[in-house]
């Protein structure tokens, strides 16, 4: 059997066989949810049109991240078996921290119940209120707690990532340019540099391992340590492996271990490349920091021999982190993300390019142009897909990242986007063509497709509890008389 060969004929993967099929089996299965329009309506107006307010019990296939919702393999569950749940000194850790040792080489590794809890303890120990942290594109977790300590994150992303349609393979650099002169610019006040592998904010786009050894030059040379933002290291390494000239004939690990050798530390959610429900960590090489970040660890995560997860997490984890790097499992991953976003185009929804690693992102902004974006075209985008066909996607633009000004104006996001995050290992290929199948539906009635007010803002990260009122014209597409 020869599987999904590899080709490297250009820098976008491209499937030697036909047909894409799942280098597992099923062993376990879960029923799907299945609603009626009528419901969904009911369900979105219960919702205040915010998907993230749905019961996941009225979700028929749910794309709203891939975060913590990717399904275990028989090897992490049967590692859960041999957990060792002792509150002090576990073995569990230990069999944890060999394995996260033996891929980023550093020499502190603190786990974390997940990776906002690694960014809140780093930020809390080398972040100073006023001080500067820039990064490719702080994801949205990252910026509330620099912010919350008082510190500014800055985005310094290449321009190509502002143009959805250009189809450079590394729209996850950091300008590095601009990032030195960045440098000089804040010299004495950059409490840190980070970035982040793969670029979430940005499309799920990776950073170049010439980008990377870049950024790590500009760092050491100022003086200013440098954290990966690692959730998806192994989509980032699988990604260099197939664009970046020279790099085809290592193997992804090996990438990988470079691209961590390259920085001073990580914060890590293994909720996505650890392929855990749960689980993160920070990891430092800075002796001083450790013993900080422990300090604080012990006040609010627990015990560093479990800092907030069960024994059984990190056997879990720890086995993730090596599957993750199967060459086999990551040609299939990203075959299958292209394949969807193909499709997409195909049918006349414009999308980021090239393809990202988690997630395919339409751009909803070219999509429904008639939206303006202090109306969320995303918004509207993903509230007419989960009508449709039950799918609940993510919007990642101005609902994310859009401010009210104090002068009644709106400061709109860079791009309105909406995320189809695909879960790992968790979804097959009819059910994706079933996505594609309602996004077909959807481009015959676009048009008709309107705006939505933000009708409650919470001060932070307010895409999770916003409560939204749809304006007429959405409302007249689907044939329904406006909310009271
Ligand atoms: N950094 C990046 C790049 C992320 O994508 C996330 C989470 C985090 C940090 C925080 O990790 O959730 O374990 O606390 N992203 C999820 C998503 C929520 O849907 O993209 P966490």
């Amino acid at each position: 059997m020869t599987g999904v060969t590899r080709a490297r004929t250009g820098y976008e993967y491209r499937p030697v066989m036909g047909v894409i099929f799942e280098p597992f089996k099923i062993k376990t299965v879960e029923a799907i949810p299945f609603t009626t329009e009528e419901q969904r309506r009911m369900l979105l107006r219960e919702a205040s049109y915010n998907l993230f307010l749905l019961p996941s019990a009225t979700i028929t296939f749910d794309f709203l991240t891939d975060s913590g919702t990717s399904a275990m393999s028989d090897q992490q569950w049967a590692a859960m078996m041999r957990a060792d749940e002792s509150y002090a000194g576990s073995s569990s850790y230990w069999r944890f921290e060999k394995v996260v040792r033996e891929l980023t080489g550093y020499r502190h590794i603190i786990p974390t119940h997940q990776g906002r809890a690694a960014e809140r303890i780093l930020f809390s120990c080398a972040l100073e209120s006023g001080q500067h942290i820039p990064n490719n594109n702080h994801f949205d977790t990252t910026r509330a707690n620099i912010e919350y300590q008082g510190g500014i994150g800055d985005d310094l992303v290449v321009t190509e990532n502002h143009d959805p349609q250009s189809d450079f393979p590394f729209k996850g650099n950091i300008d590095l340019r601009r990032l030195e002169n960045y440098l000089e610019e804040n010299a004495g006040n950059v409490a840190l540099g980070m970035l982040t592998i793969t670029n979430n904010t940005g499309g799920g786009q990776p950073a170049s391992l010439a980008n990377i050894r870049g950024a790590s030059a500009l760092y050491r040379k100022h003086g200013v340590p440098f954290f990966l933002d690692a959730c998806r290291f192994a989509e980032n390494a699988f990604m260099i492996q197939q664009r970046e000239a020279g790099q085809s004939d290592r193997s992804v690990r090996e990438i990988a271990q470079e691209v961590f050798s390259l920085a001073d530390g990580c914060t890590m959610s293994g909720k996505k490349d650890g392929i855990v429900n749960m689980g993160g960590f920070l990891a430092v090489n800075d002796a001083d920091l450790a013993t900080d970040a422990r300090n604080l660890l012990i006040l609010t995560e627990g015990f560093p021999t479990y800092g907030g997860q069960a024994a059984r997490d990190l056997e879990a984890f720890a086995v993730g982190l090596d599957e993750v790097l199967d060459q086999r499992y990551l040609e299939y991953r990203m075959a299958s993300t292209k394949y969807l976003k193909d499709g997409l185009n195909r049918i006349g929804i414009p999308t980021m390019q090239p393809a990202g690693g988690h997630a395919v992102y339409i751009d909803a902004r070219a999509f429904l142009p008639h939206v303006p974006a202090r109306e969320f075209p995303g918004q509207s985008l993903a509230v007419a897909l989960y009508l449709e066909g039950g799918i609940r996607t993510c919007e990642i633009g101005s609902v994310m990242f859009g401010k009210p000004t104090a002068d009644g104006g709106f400061d709109a996001a860079d791009l309105e986007l909406v995320r189809i995050a695909i879960p790992r290992r968790r979804y097959t290929q009819s059910h994706i063509d079933y996505v594609l199948e309602n996004c077909e539906r959807i481009v015959a009635k676009k048009d008709l497709i309107g705006g939505m007010e933000m009708v409650e803002r919470p001060p932070f990260l307010p895409h999770f509890r916003a409560k939204f009122a749809p304006i007429d014209s959405w409302v007249a597409a689907h044939g329904e008389a406006a909310p009271d």
